[in-house]
């Protein structure tokens, strides 16, 4: 039955291009799911824009010495035509500077202002006096107190995927110049998390949610029993939508406030285009409302959004949210900062017109229930295994042999074979079994169903050989043309959600526009044909071509360049200290010590334990070295120590003095060690 059905997918954040990890993660499966609705006959909005807010663009903006409007008009383009080129099909991509979405945005909050729904609070809120700016969000970093994580930011945690706030975090640090921060009294308005709090359990745990995939509703839940807690919605900022009401003035609307409202304002703006309501498709509650969105967003999208649209009291809840985890790349985590990615625009210089096969291959190694790795080789063999192996040679096969053997006009057949009645029910059975995959999110299973299609074709071919049977056997070659053009025609409609490029070129070379109507979904089981004897089909095309070796090693080469060439454009050389006398110097006594043992402080990333011999004496140090080596690796290594240091306890532990270390060409850590059997009597200066 046809329903109404809004799709978002997250607005991406607009400080640069977008990468396989978002593709993979959310504009893919959110594209399949849309496409597919729209194919069997839904009403579908499918929304998406710009996240143009935010301290990573003001932060990026000053870098570079430019606006932040200047940064996001950048981006905003380069991302759109992304969209366009890997056939994501927004019905509208907006942008949240737009003016609709600074109405839509202030609206929204003055209705639930009006409506008493938040709760006013001047509080001591994290400043850094030199910036002369308050530290929220991405502006400050510290350790999270819910998993220990040293470099959580202000407003969420990506290590545990905890929500935030600035004041929670320990150790804090200004992002902007390194100070501790200070406290700095401040107004905000808060959304009661708490006071919502019977709503979303009713409406996540006890509801229907249960067919939520496990590993949101696992996280939401756990968030729920953990207790929630009121969350400021207002940012003492200068980049953002500004607080509409009286008090408000020098303020923004926090940008997961204003974001998430994005889907509402692109909706608008698409339906006053299109001359449709768009509260249909926000208020009408037949209509399903889905969110497509990386894991980092769960608690935006399952807790916060939730709960302002159930304080607006006029909208409808989001009926799913199926977020994904994370794709790796080369088993790395990919990284914008670090340049650890691959770019769609840079993608597409070095394998134009390829869209369908990184679109395959995503999909086909999805992170749906588990972080997953992207690797050049899986690529490789998804593409020449798969897509050249057996798609594009089965279509290959029928097309050329139909051009050869009868010009291209699809023959008469006789009597069906078993086989042949068989092949055909098959095909039939293969929309529901492709549809329960999607309608499930289930995108790597529906797209290894459309392969095991194609799989069938090429079996069926070989089974049957009509390049045997046509010297012999004219009425049974016919026969096994035709029900082989079925095949090809039903590939045609069904990879059209996956492979959306290669579904048009197929169908154009199967001629399907000259057909009655154009075959749906539906038609593949309901119709007795989908090609019926004498249509005309055109000339071969190749669908997919091999992908060599020396392209692959291209690829990975080229990863590690850019990684380097990043590394050293953002090295920074510290400018020299204040100068020191040689009274002050000598005070520092340096020794060369042996790491006797070494264990990884628990709940920390960074921090070793070691047990070290000076040559005084055996003493504890805690060292912050453990990203750079094991525990067992250090074991033995001489390295120069400095003894007479305060000591400072760090996590309960007691440190007596520091290690020292350096940097090498890599940018990493090494120990500064004599290499010579130095004494240990103090080190001379000389
Ligand atoms: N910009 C956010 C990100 O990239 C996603 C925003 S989704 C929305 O993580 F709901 F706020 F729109
Ligand atoms: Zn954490």
């Amino acid at each position: 039955m046809s329903k109404r059905y809004t799709i978002t997918a997250a607005l991406p954040y607009t400080n640069g291009p977008i990468h396989i990890g978002h593709l993979a993660g959310v504009y893919v499966p959110a594209d399949i799911y849309s496409r597919y609705l729209r194919l069997t006959g839904n009403d579908v909005a499918f929304i998406c824009g710009s996240d143009e807010h935010g301290v990573p663009i003001t932060i990026k903006a000053k870098k570079e010495g430019v606006t932040p409007q200047d940064i996001v008009d950048k981006y905003h383009a380069i991302i759109k035509q992304s969209f366009i080129d890997f056939g994501i099909t927004f019905d509208n991509y907006s942008r949240t500077s737009a003016k609709i979405h600074h109405d839509t945005a202030q609206e929204f909050f003055k209705t639930l202002y009006d409506k008493n729904e938040f709760v006013e609070e001047v509080t001591e809120q994290l400043y850094d006096a030199e910036a002369n700016q308050f530290l929220a969000d991405r502006f400050v970093t510290g350790t999270c107190p819910k998993c220990g994580n040293e470099e959580a930011y202000g407003d969420q945690c990506e290590s545990c995927g905890s929500s935030l706030n600035a004041t929670d975090l320990i150790n804090p640090k200004s992002a902007i110049t390194g100070n501790i921060p200070t406290l700095k009294e401040t107004k905000h308005w808060f959304l009661p998390l708490n006071k919502h709090e019977d709503f979303l359990r009713e409406w996540i745990l006890k509801g229907h949610k249960k067919d939520w995939k496990p590993n949101v509703y696992g996280q939401v839940k756990s968030w729920i029993d953990d207790g929630l807690r009121p969350r400021a919605v207002t940012r003492d900022l200068d980049w953002g939508i500004p607080v509409p009401v009286e008090g408000g003035e020098g303020k923004v609307l926090y940008v997961w406030f204003d974001a998430p409202i994005g889907y509402i304002s692109a909706t608008k703006e698409w339906a006053e285009r299109e001359g449709k309501n768009w509260e249909d498709y926000w208020k009408d509650e037949d209509t399903k409302l889905v969110h497509f969105i990386g894991k980092d967003n769960i608690v935006f999208h399952c807790i916060i959004f939730p709960s302002m649209l159930k304080a607006e009291g006029s909208y409808i809840l989001p009926d799913n949210v199926p977020a994904n985890e994370f794709l790796n790349l080369e088993g790395q985590k990919l990284s914008t900062s670090k340049n650890w990615a691959v770019w769609l625009p840079d993608y597409l210089i070095d394998f134009p017109n390829q869209q369908d096969v990184l679109r395959y291959a995503l999909t086909a190694n999805a992170p749906e229930t588990k972080d997953n790795d992207f690797t050049w080789k899986d690529f490789q063999a998804r593409n020449n295994n798969e897509l050249v192996a057996i798609f594009g040679n089965f279509i290959n096969r029928v097309v050329v042999l139909t051009n050869k053997y009868y010009g291209g006009i699809i023959p008469e057949p006789s009597d069906y074979s078993t086989i042949d009645e068989e092949t055909l029910a098959t095909v039939k059975a293969y929309p529901a079994v492709i549809s329960s995959s999607i309608e499930r999110y289930r995108f790597r299973e529906a797209s290894q169903e459309l392969m095991n299609l194609a799989r069938l074709g090429n079996k069926y071919l070989a089974d049957e050989e009509p390049w045997k049977t046509f010297k012999t056997d004219e009425a049974r070659t016919k026969t096994v043309m035709f029900v082989a053009l079925q095949i090809a025609s039903a590939l045609a409609v069904l990879s059209e959600p996956f492979l959306p490029f290669t579904s048009n070129k197929l169908k154009s070379i199967l001629c399907h526009s000259a057909l009655d109507a154009e075959s749906t979904w539906d038609d593949i089981s309901s119709k007795e044909v989908l090609l019926p004897a004498n249509h005309q089909i055109g000339k071969g095309e190749l669908l997919f071509s091999k992908i060599e070796d020396a392209q692959i090693e291209a690829q990975l080469e080229k990863l590690i360049t850019s990684k380097k060439a990043n590394e050293a454009a953002n090295k920074v050389v510290e400018p020299q200290k204040e100068e020191i006398t040689f009274e002050d110097f000598t005070k520092l006594d340096l020794r060369v010590g042996t790491i006797l043992e070494a264990e990884k402080m628990p709940k920390t990333k960074k921090l070793l334990v070691l047990k070290v011999d000076t040559g005084i004496d055996t003493r504890t140090i805690v060292s912050g070295i453990a990203e750079s080596f094991k525990p067992e690796e250090v074991i033995g290594k001489r390295v120069t120590v400095l003894v007479n240091l305060a000591p400072r306890k760090l996590r309960g532990v007691e440190s007596q003095g520091m290690i020292l270390m350096t940097e090498d060409e890599g940018g990493n850590l090494v120990f500064v060690n004599p290499d010579t059997d130095a004494v240990n009597n103090g080190l001379q200066i000389s």
